[in-house]
This record gives C-alpha cells, structure tokens and sequence, in this order.
C-alpha cells in the first residue's frame, strides 16, 4: 500500500484525562518497528471495559491514551521479522499476547503470555503514537479508537478472509469471552441451570454458550428490564430483575431447587458477585467472574460454604489462548451458527464515540460499534 513505510496522520479518539470524554485528534502514528503491524481498522466495539479504563479502574493505565481493545481490521504494512502476516490479511486483534514460546504459551494450563504488557506501552516502554507533541498510551498496547494503530505480531491474528469485517471487532472480545466463559471455563453441562448476571453484550454471549452446551434454565438477571426480550433472542428462557425481589438468592433457590449450577457474572459489580456465589447450588455450585473490578477489589465469600462445594472462579477471555482460538470461533460466525450481527444495535462513526458511550450507560444500547470507512 502506498503508505507502506511512512509515518501516517490520521483521526483518533483520545482521552487526555482521567474521566474525560473522548476528543477527536488529528495523530501522528509510526511505522511499524521490528516484530510489529500496523492495521487499518475496520470495526471497534465500545466495550464496558473501555469505560473501566476510561474512568481509571486501572491504575497503571496511563494518560492522555487512546482505548479501545475489541476490533477487526486489515493489515496495512509490517514491520522486520514479521512472517505469519502481510499486506491485506484480515486479522482480529487481541488483548493478551501470543508468542507460542514462553512458558506461558507452551503450557496448556495458562491462558495468558510473558510477552502481553500489561501498562498499555509496547514492550519497549514506548508508544507508536502522538498529538499535541505528546506520546499517547495504547489500551493492552492496542489503542483502537482510530483509524490505523501499530501494534505487536503477537496481539492479531489471521482469521477467514469469508468474515464481514465490518462485525468481526466483537470476535475481537465479547465473543470469545462470553461464549467461552460457559462452554470453556464454566463447562456448562446440558440440562444444568444458569444464571447470568449483566445483560450487555459479554452477557448475550454467555447466553449463547449456555444454550449451545444444552442448559435447560437460562436465567438472565439485569436491572434494565428492556433487555429481557434481546435476551430471548440469545436463549434466556427466564429474567429476573433484581430491584424487583427481597432477595435474588432465594427467589432463585425457589426457581432451580435448592440453587443455580452454573452463576455467571458480566457486570462489573461487587454485590452481584458475591450475590452469584450465594445463589449458586451450595453442594456443586459454580460462580464465574466475568465483570472486573477496580485494582485491588476485594469480594467476601464464606469459607464454609467453599467447604461443603460452592465453587468461584474468575475468567478473562472466556480462558481461551485468544491467538490460536478466536479463528475457531470465526468459523462458527461465517457458518451461521453463531450471529454476531444481532448483538449490534447502533453503527456509528468514529466522532460519535461520546455517543457510543451514553448509549450504553443509558442501557439504550446492546453493542454499539465504530464503523470505518475502508475506501478512504
Ligand atoms: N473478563 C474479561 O475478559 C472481560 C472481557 C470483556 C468485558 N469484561 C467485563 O464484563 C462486564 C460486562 O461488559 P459489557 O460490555 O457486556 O457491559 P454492558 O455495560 O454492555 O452491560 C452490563 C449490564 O449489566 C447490567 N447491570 C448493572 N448492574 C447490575 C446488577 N447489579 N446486576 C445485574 N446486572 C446489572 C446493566 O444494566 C447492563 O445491561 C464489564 O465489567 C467488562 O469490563 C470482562
Ligand atoms: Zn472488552
Ligand atoms: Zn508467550
């Protein structure tokens, strides 16, 4: 591409501080160094973790930043010692690294690599993009809320050209970690009784893991009674709003007798979790953590009732190696089995971003996404 090798000027969506909204820049973004490719991006999902960050959940994540972690685009060059990749590859980008050597990749025990950074910098310390005469993090060293970005070989992966990329970005992160959740780190077994707390777009796909592993009760729990009936559409056979009850434990140990099996929280709130656990079958009951917590959050559980069986696990990513594992779940989208379109309810352009975010702390929205205009 004509743009291969130079730097490049493009729009971004930068967040200059903490709490801040989302300002359109123009950016100056590098070439690709060793080992690195830079995208052009095709679709971003506004996801509830880029909110997180945006509101400082993280504290080493820095500012002035560009978030945005859940996206699909096209290669547009690549840098030294880059094989697996070239110039017009479809790719999805990932929030944990996959380098296939370290101790981490090689054991089938973790799902996480030595070489992801964890500061939102690249593994040199530096960033690939600036405005203002400022250098700008990248959220998980993606920084996707613009219109290119460079970023690790280890942080994308190649995916079925047959895929609309203008849908992929949400394999890019809800998909993979809500499907996954139920069917890999959960293992939901056909028949058992589900609960999901948090009805957003990480929710919808548990559901959809749920159904797939042949749950027999679908419980979805949400204080947004407008997403019961998307719910529907997903599998959820059952809702439950919490405002509406004295206690969400009983009157689900009334609905799945004695307590749920598999407890899924997709909701980044500490009542709801420990509320999950307590609603879980006090014998095998399991409660997966999906929703994060600011650092250094703390959940209570009680020691008795871990004893007697009640099980709590967190996971990221659906506990899937997300590099070697994302391509699997694309086939599943391009065959028709899983509909990823559905999740979408608004496609907007990258200066609505403010927009994005509203809808979705309104709950207006499902999953609203950034849609780019590839020609340009
Ligand atoms: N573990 C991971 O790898 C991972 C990946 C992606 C997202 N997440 C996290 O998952 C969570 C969900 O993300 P999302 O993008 O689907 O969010 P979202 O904002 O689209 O949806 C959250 C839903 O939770 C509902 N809710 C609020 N309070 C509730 C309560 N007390 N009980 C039940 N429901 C409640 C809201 O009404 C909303 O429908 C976030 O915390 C996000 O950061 C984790
Ligand atoms: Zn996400
Ligand atoms: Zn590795």
């Amino acid at each position: 591409m004509a743009t291969a090798g130079k730097p490049i000027t493009c729009r971004a969506a930068v967040v200059w501080e903490v709490g801040q909204q989302y300002s359109i820049e123009k950016v100056e973004g590098d070439v690709p160094k060793k080992g690195e490719v830079r995208v052009k991006l095709a679709s971003v999902g506004i996801c509830h973790s880029d909110l997180h960050a945006q509101m400082g959940y993280e504290e080493n994540h820095p500012f002035p930043t560009i978030l945005g972690h859940e996206g699909a685009g096209i290669v547009e060059s690549v840098g030294e010692d880059v094989e697996r990749f070239k110039p017009g590859d479809l790719i999805v980008f990932t929030f944990e690294s996959y380098c296939g050597d370290c101790d981490l990749c090689q054991s089938p025990k973790a799902k996480n690599c030595r070489k992801t950074t964890r500061n939102s910098f690249h593994r040199d310390g530096t960033s690939r993009v600036s405005a203002k005469g400022k250098a700008l993090s990248q959220l998980n060293a993606l920084g996707l809320f613009s219109e290119y970005t460079v970023t690790s070989q280890y942080n994308i992966t190649k995916v079925n050209p047959a895929a609309d990329p203008k849908i992929l970005c949400l394999a890019g992160c809800c998909l993979p970690t809500g499907y996954g959740a139920a069917v890999n780190a959960g293992k939901v077994t056909p028949g058992s009784t589900c609960a999901v707390w948090g009805l957003g777009g990480v929710g919808m796909c548990v559901i959809m893991g749920c159904h797939d592993s042949g749950a027999s009760k679908i419980i979805g729990i949400d204080p947004n009674p407008k997403k019961f009936q998307l719910a529907e559409g997903f599998g959820a056979t059952h809702f439950l709003n919490p405002k509406e009850v004295t206690s969400v434990p009983e009157t689900l140990s009334q609905m799945c007798k004695v307590g749920v099996d598999y407890c899924f929280v997709s909701v980044g709130n500490l009542s709801a979790m420990e509320e999950a656990f307590n609603s879980s079958h006090p014998y095998w009951g399991k409660t997966i953590i999906i929703g994060l917590g600011e650092t250094g959050a703390t959940v209570n559980v009680g020691v008795w009732d871990l004893l007697y069986g009640r099980q709590l696990m967190g996971t990221r990513y659906g506990s899937y190696k997300a590099v070697r594992d994302i391509p699997e779940l694309v086939e599943k989208v391009v065959s028709g089995q899983i509909q990823l379109e559905k999740l979408i309810t608004h496609r907007l352009p990258l200066d609505k971003i403010n927009e994005g975010f509203e809808l979705m702390k309104t709950g207006e929205s499902l999953r609203s996404i950034i849609d780019f205009d590839l020609k340009e």
